[in-house]
Parts: structure tokens; sequence; C-alpha cells
């Protein structure tokens, strides 16, 4: 990773210490992520590069608390601005996550539930971190939808997923994690479904 002079007096949003990760498999162990380390700066925008299968998404899942048995997040630290995300509770984490850091994942349906139409989604969303009314909730769905370029906000509110294109699917996802103005953004290919 290439360090960027004009950031470095910045202050330190994530640093994540030879973060280790693996699958207990029938197999055996598999050590997915093997002591990785950076640091992300505010403003930062740091890529992760990396063969098919090397352990990038399973990075990203592991800062998000993301990671189901059989994985296992094994060692390493991962501080979020300046608080360790592996001593937290679950509760105080979920309470982090979608606020101040958020992912958006390579499959929008990863993010959005079929059965919900989009507001109904975004609503939740929103509500699960600010005292707002839905009229307010609703609003601030629309201005996000709205400030990425989406046509007709309104009328992708009231669609469900499947009435969606999928790169507009993918907008919507990408809608939902910025809806906070998160401090942290995990993006894990999020263009590939962009179409
Ligand atoms: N639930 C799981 N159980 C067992 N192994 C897993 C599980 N999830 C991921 N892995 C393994 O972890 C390794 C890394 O996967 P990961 O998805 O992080 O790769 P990636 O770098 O994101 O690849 P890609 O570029 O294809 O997205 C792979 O070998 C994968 O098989
Ligand atoms: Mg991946």
């Amino acid at each position: 990773m290439a360090s960027n002079p004009s950031t470095d007096a910045g202050e330190i949003t994530l640093a994540v210490r030879d973060l280790r990760t693996s699958f207990h498999t029938r197999e055996g162990v598999l050590p997915v992520v093997d002591g990785v380390s950076f640091t992300l700066r505010r403003g930062q925008v740091l890529g992760l590069v990396g063969e098919s299968g090397s352990g990038k998404s399973v990075t990203g899942f592991s800062i998000m608390g993301l990671i189901d048995p059989p994985g296992r997040v094994e060692g390493g630290q991962l501080l979020f601005q300046g608080r360790e995300l592996r001593d937290l509770s679950p509760r105080e984490r979920r309470s982090l996550q979608g606020d101040r850091m958020a992912m958006i994942f390579q499959d929008p349906m990863a993010t959005l539930n079929p059965v919900l139409d989009i507001a109904t989604q975004m609503i939740e969303a929103v509500q699960a971190h600010r005292r707002v009314n839905r009229s307010q909730a609703r609003q601030l769905a629309r201005d996000t939808l709205a400030s990425m370029g989406i046509p007709s906000p309104d009328e992708r509110l009231d669609a469900y997923p499947h009435q969606l294109s999928g790169g507009m699917r993918q907008r919507v996802a990408i809608a939902i994690a910025l809806l906070h103005g998160p401090d942290l953004i995990i993006a894990d290919e999020p263009t590939t479904a962009w179409t």
C-alpha cells in the first residue's frame, strides 16, 4: 500500500493488525486470512487486490463481525476509531454497523429482502439508528437515492427488489450503506453487478 503524505497526519479510522481468520472444516483448519495488517486514515481509500479465493471478502466480513461458524476470527486487532471491535458486545457492534461502518456486498440481495418494498427496507434501516418518524425516515431515504443520481426516487421506493434492474438494485444497496454517512465503508466488488 502506498502512503499518502497529505493524509498521513489524519486520524486513524481503522487499524487492522495481524488479522487471522480460519475456517474449521472436516478436512482441517483452513487459514484463509493469515497475518493481514493495514491502516486506514480518515478520507483514505484502500483497495485490496488478490486472486480469487485469496481472502479479500473474508477480510471485509471479519472487520464487520460477519464471520459465522465454521469460520472464526482467531487473532489480531481490529481498531475502529481507537476501539477494539473484537472486545465489543454483539449489541455494541451491531449499533456501529450500518451506522458508523457499512458494507456494500457484491450481491445486492445480501442487503435487500425480496418480500419487502424498498421504502419499508430503507425506513427500517434509518429507524434502526435514528429516532425519526416514518415520514422523516422516508425523506432521508429519498434524499439519499436522489443524491446518488437515481431518477424517480419515489418510484424506486415503492418498488420491490425484483421490479428493479440488477444495477438499480445495487445502487439501492449502496444507498442503504450510505444512509447514515458512515465513517468506514467496506465495498466488496460493488460494481460487479452494476450493469
Ligand atoms: N463458509 C466458508 N467455509 C469454508 N471456506 C470458506 C468459507 N467462506 C470462504 N471460504 C474460503 O475462504 C477463501 C477466501 O474466500 P474469499 O471469498 O475471501 O476470497 P476473495 O479473495 O474475496 O475471492 P473473489 O475475488 O473470488 O471474491 C476461499 O478459499 C474460500 O473457499
Ligand atoms: Mg470476494
